[in-house]
């Protein structure tokens, strides 16, 4: 029987999410379908409901539901439970398993496709929202030498650090506190670029021929990723990696297969120019 999946969000217009799941299918011969649901705001229970009641064995979650998907599971995995956010979830009978795979499918996305190594390097993390949140348990866990979040609201960084700092060597502050420091890998997961934003981020932060990611995805050259690349970034990358990663974490999680990453980014990327 082919088994169901969705994602479930709103608006979900744009979603790349159907085609990449459909391909990881074909790929590996898995018997499924991935459709995408678009919830009312009051409406993500009922929805997850309903399309459990229809046989679903399981969903991702995105915006704007990923605080409720973190209330609707039953059973949290440490990700998801860290992160205080769901992204992907599978259903056992009564059962509905929560996980968040888009802090693993960045950290995938920069050390295996990137080639970038985070053991050992000097990483700054920008923005202290649910994206920069997500992040870091799994940057953490690659054991940088020493991990920085900057925010513009100070408290919101301070307060991720109180909840993080236990996991490793973990600094917070605002933009100006950090002096003169560079960093080998500088990801913004603000949600600035949505909106043709540049954060304050200083100059000085981009080591010669560092990484700079961008968490957003199709926006081609963002104001920050100009900045990183003029102040002498060796690579520069958007989230579209990040994308297909955190997908095929969550194909591979319900179906037990682990599906070629490689061709969809090649396929769904855009130029950064
Ligand atoms: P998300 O879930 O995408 O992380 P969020 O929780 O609303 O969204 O968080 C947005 C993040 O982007 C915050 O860190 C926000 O900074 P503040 O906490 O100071 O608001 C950051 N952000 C958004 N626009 C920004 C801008 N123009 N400059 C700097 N930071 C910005």
């Amino acid at each position: 029987m082919t088994d169901r999946y969705a994602l479930i969000g709103m608006p979900l217009g744009h979603t790349k999410s159907p085609l990449i799941h459909g391909e990881f299918a074909r790929q590996t011969g898995q018997d499924l379908t991935y459709e995408a649901i678009e919830a009312p705001a009051d409406g993500f229970a009922t929805a997850v409901d309903r399309f459990r009641a229809a046989g679903g064995r399981g969903i991702n979650v995105t915006l704007p539901f990923k605080i409720e998907a973190f209330a609707y599971a039953t059973e949290l995995l440490e990700r998801a439970r860290l992160a205080g956010a769901v992204n992907c979830m599978k259903f056992d009978g009564d059962r509905a398993i929560a996980e968040n795979f888009d802090g693993l499918g960045l950290v995938n996305d920069i050390q295996l496709n990137l080639g970038c190594a985070m053991r050992g390097g000097r990483v700054l993390l920008l923005g202290a929202g649910g994206a920069a949140r997500g992040a870091l348990l799994p940057f953490l866990e690659q054991e940088p030498e020493a991990l920085v979040v900057m925010n513009r609201t100070v408290p919101k960084a301070r307060a991720l650090g109180a909840q993080f700092s236990a996991y490793g060597n973990l600094t917070t502050g605002g933009y100006s506190d950090f002096g003169e420091r560079r960093f080998d890998i500088v990801v913004n997961a603000t949600s600035a670029s949505l909106r043709g934003e540049l954060p304050p981020v200083p100059r000085a932060v981009f080591a010669e021929g560092c990484l700079a990611y961008d968490l957003v995805y199709g926006k081609g050259l963002t104001p920050f990723l100009r900045l990183a690349r003029d102040a002498g970034a060796g690579r520069i990358a958007d989230g579209i990696g990040m994308l297909v990663e955190q997908a095929a974490e969550a194909f591979a999680w319900w179906r037990g297969v682990r599906p070629a990453t490689q061709p969809l980014i090649e396929r769904l990327s855009v130029p950064l120019t």
